[in-house]
């Protein structure tokens, strides 16, 4: 049976954990090749631009001995040229494991529903869990465990911030989100997370001030303030935002051993100052390489 991942929900924190350790193991090798994808292809179905998500499913792919193949938003123009459920029948016929880019969380749903081969989400509207893999890979490796940390998200509640929510609530790490009044993450999500926090005690803080979510904490994280899609509201949103810039003041209350960390791409001067981006503190290009190695765990574990 087929297994998909549309959303970290569809995983225990076990099974997170060991996605965990394939990627630190894959990552510690001295040979990134392997013939774990040999004779399969995996289609990258996207949407939306990507720079990260594309190349390192990409590479990833390749290192594990399968063929990739990108279908750029024109080419397929889902739920336009073709419904998306005629799309995902159609090429399970071909493939053996679908990675999306969606605009709209239904259209991964539907794609999730109707291909018989596994569909990976490689972000959508209100998830993007192959970054908070990537991310809690991150947080381990930097820490040596996951235990007893604080993660402070800052900013929008918005997907990172949504899957982040799930990936902290299953491994048992506590997270504090800080974005301004209408912008909070799905109730709904918050709800999921603070029932996964009952057999691991982690804690949930979902506040408006930002001070508060980041005294103590040992990673202070960003994402962008106009995510993909939203270009309209920019105008509003940068107002809106403006006083949620994670700069060295704020960083100041953070735990003495803190990191800094950001999805990418990134907006200098808006929700980061270069100071802090650019500063030694900052992991953000070992979140990015970790996408790689998080990725070809995923593979391994659903596409093999
Ligand atoms: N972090 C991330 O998903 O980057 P891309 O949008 O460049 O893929
Ligand atoms: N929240 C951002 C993440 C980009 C990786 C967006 O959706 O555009």
């Amino acid at each position: 049976m087929k297994r998909d991942l549309i959303s970290l929900d569809n995983f225990t924190g076990q099974e997170i954990l060991q996605i965990l350790d394939l990627a630190a193991t894959l990552k510690k090798r001295t040979i990134g090749f392997s013939d774990h994808l040999k004779g399969k292809a995996i289609g990258l179905l996207f949407q939306k631009p990507s720079n990260r998500t594309r190349v390192s499913f990409e590479v990833g792919v390749y290192q594990l001995g399968g063929k990739c193949i990108y279908l750029s938003p024109q080419e397929i123009n889902l739920g336009k040229r073709e419904s998306t459920q005629d799309v995902a029948k159609t090429l399970s016929r071909y493939l053996d494991g679908i990675v999306a880019r969606t605009n709209s969380h239904d259209d991964m749903i539907a794609l999730g529903q109707h291909a018989n081969v596994p569909v990976i989400n490689g972000l959508s509207d209100l998830y993007h869990p192959c970054q908070a893999l990537a991310d809690l890979l991150s947080i381990k490796e930097h820490f040596g465990s996951l235990d007893d940390l604080t993660l402070a998200f800052v900013g929008d509640g918005n997907n990172v911030c949504n899957s982040l929510l799930l990936g902290c609530a299953k491994v048992g790490m506590n997270i504090s989100v800080a974005t301004p009044r209408g912008y909070t993450p799905d109730g709904k999500i918050v709800a999921q997370a603070n029932s996964y926090t009952k057999n691991n005690n982690a804690k949930i803080v979902i506040t408006t001030d930002l001070r508060e979510a980041v005294k103590n904490a040992n990673v202070v994280y960003t994402d962008v303030w106009v995510s993909m899609g939203q270009e309209e509201e920019s105008p509003d949103r940068l107002k809106i935002f403006q006083d949620y810039q994670i700069n060295a003041e704020l960083m100041a209350l953070a735990a003495k051993d803190h990191i800094f960390m950001h999805c990418l791409p990134a907006h200098r001067g808006q929700e980061v100052t270069a100071d802090v981006i650019d500063g030694p503190n900052s992991i953000v290009f070992d979140q990015a390489e970790n996408r790689l190695h998080a990725q070809k765990a995923v593979l391994i574990t659903l596409c093999q």
